[in-house]
């Protein structure tokens, strides 16, 4: 199959300009201006404008959290995310205690085998004892080159700072890169039995129990201890202005941290949580949503290149029949959210159309740096010969009122509902695959292709 895409505004590294391009079977084989090569299918991209698909590195897809299984799975999550202009995401094989890390990449594997989209894996890690810590060598090889570690769930997924340590230093070594969820796991839990004893029960204590200090002191330990290791270190989901200043002075250093946030830590505040008939609950995700004044500085971290990257972090459950198991006892709620459908949307609406990121910033935040800094770069994230034919017809002006109504995420609310964007995806073409056409769907299940990802590697100018 060949395409021609004509006259669209081309977001590239190196200009954003009005330029064609033209697609050879899976992949990009020109970009230029004027192109008359032969195609079967010519698309006039005119008003348009021509971007990289998404990529989203940080997803929860048929995820084991708190006693449930998140509600989309890797067939409806991936075609979610395709109505909302990602091709490619980055899910998480979890590891569970006394498991091997194989038997969770298997077990990873075999989930995803009906993704609509491209997809990697990362690695929790959450035992280290026996022989496998060597196992972090082979799962390398196996293109899992990023492993993420929990200072948080204690008794869950919770390591202790020598374990953090030891990944550290062993995936290192290799050239991994480590993520890490960062909020001080012990001191939370004291106020959650606290906030318990008191007879504090509502979804807004969830918030109150999750102090912003908490999570900037984790940033800052984990900080310390990539310097001790040293070796790069990601931030994921930054919530607030304290940790984001911790990332900020390591950076001022020189220091390898990087970090990324997502939409709701940029849009929603902890009000959400207070929301009447239990409705507080739909905001109930770790971190917590913050104030606004977090919300201001984290627009200024992703201005300033303190944030690279934009994430979901999509994590669904049902409000009726999940997240009610928390109506007498918050920390029943599951943790986490959906958004793996509206990230480039609000993005470019509260971003772009504000004046708060230019257009190379937000295809930079969506999928460039996301691509660079988990090993997929050039074959995603970037519209060059030879990159995957992974693109997104983005009609700028195209209003969108998001609505769970609507929305083609497995989950019955939205945390945007009733929000009118401008801006959306009007065709999705994934490895020269047209699958979303005018919100027309045309993927299958099982097409999409497991990544195997090359080492960070100093693969980034910090
Ligand atoms: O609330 C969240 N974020 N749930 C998913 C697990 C995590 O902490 O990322
Ligand atoms: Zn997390
Ligand atoms: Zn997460």
């Amino acid at each position: 199959m060949s395409l021609l895409i004509r006259n669209g505004l081309v977001v590239t590294p190196e200009r954003t300009a009005v330029v064609d391009l033209y697609v050879e079977n899976d992949t990009i084989a020109a970009v230029s201006e004027n192109l008359t090569r032969p195609a079967q299918k010519i698309i006039d991209a005119s008003g348009n404008y021509v971007i990289p698909g998404g990529v989203d590195v940080h997803t929860h897809l048929d995820a084991p959290v708190g006693g449930t299984v998140s509600s989309d799975d890797f067939e409806s999550g991936t075609r979610a995310a395709a109505f909302g202009g990602t091709t490619c995401i980055i899910d998480f094989a979890t590891q569970s205690k006394g498991q091997s890390l194989h038997e969770a990449f298997g077990i990873w594997r075999r989930k995803a085998q009906k993704a609509t989209l491209d997809y990697g894996l990362h690695m929790v890690v959450v035992d280290v004892s026996g022989q496998r810590i060597d196992e972090i060598d082979e799962i390398i090889k196996e293109g899992v080159t990023s492993f993420k570690l929990f200072t948080a769930y204690p008794g869950v997924l919770m390591v202790d700072d020598a374990t953090i340590l030891q990944v550290m230093l062993r995936a290192g070594k290799q050239g991994g890169l480590i993520a890490v969820h960062a909020e001080n796991g012990s001191a939370i839990e004291y106020l959650v039995r606290k906030a318990l004893a008191e007879g504090r029960t509502t979804p807004v204590e969830h918030a109150f129990t999750r102090p912003a200090i908490a999570e900037a002191e984790a940033v800052h330990r984990v900080i310390a201890l990539a310097r001790i290791a040293d070796v790069p270190v990601y931030i994921v989901h930054v919530s607030c202005s304290a940790a984001l200043g911790e990332i900020a002075v390591a950076r001022q250093k020189g220091l390898a941290v990087f970090g990324e946030t997502c939409p709701h830590y940029l849009l929603l505040t902890r009000e959400e949580l207070e929301r009447p008939n239990f409705e507080g609950a739909k905001f109930v995700l770790t971190p917590p949503l913050r104030d606004p004044f977090d919300l201001e500085a984290l627009w200024s971290g992703l201005q300033s290149g303190y944030l690279q990257i934009v994430s979901t972090d999509h994590c669904p459950f049902h409000f009726e029949t999940q997240k009610r198991a928390g109506l007498n006892d918050f920390t029943k709620i599951p943790n986490g959210g959906p958004g793996i459908e509206n990230r480039l949307q609000l993005l470019h609406h509260f971003g772009v159309n504000q004046g708060r990121l230019s257009l190379s910033q937000w295809v930079d935040l969506v999928a460039t740096n996301p691509a660079r800094l988990f090993g997929l770069y050039p074959k995603k994230g970037v519209l060059r010969v030879g990159s995957d034919a992974d693109i997104v017809i983005w009609n700028p002006n195209q209003q969108h009122t998001i609505s769970a109504a609507t929305h083609h995420m497995n989950v019955d609310y939205s945390m945007y509902e009733g929000v009118t964007v401008r801006g959306n995806a009007e065709m999705v073409i994934s490895r020269g695959e047209i699958i979303v056409d005018q919100n027309t769907w045309h993927g299958k299940p099982g097409r999409g292709m497991y990544l195997k990802r090359s080492c960070f590697a100093g693969a980034w100018n910090r």
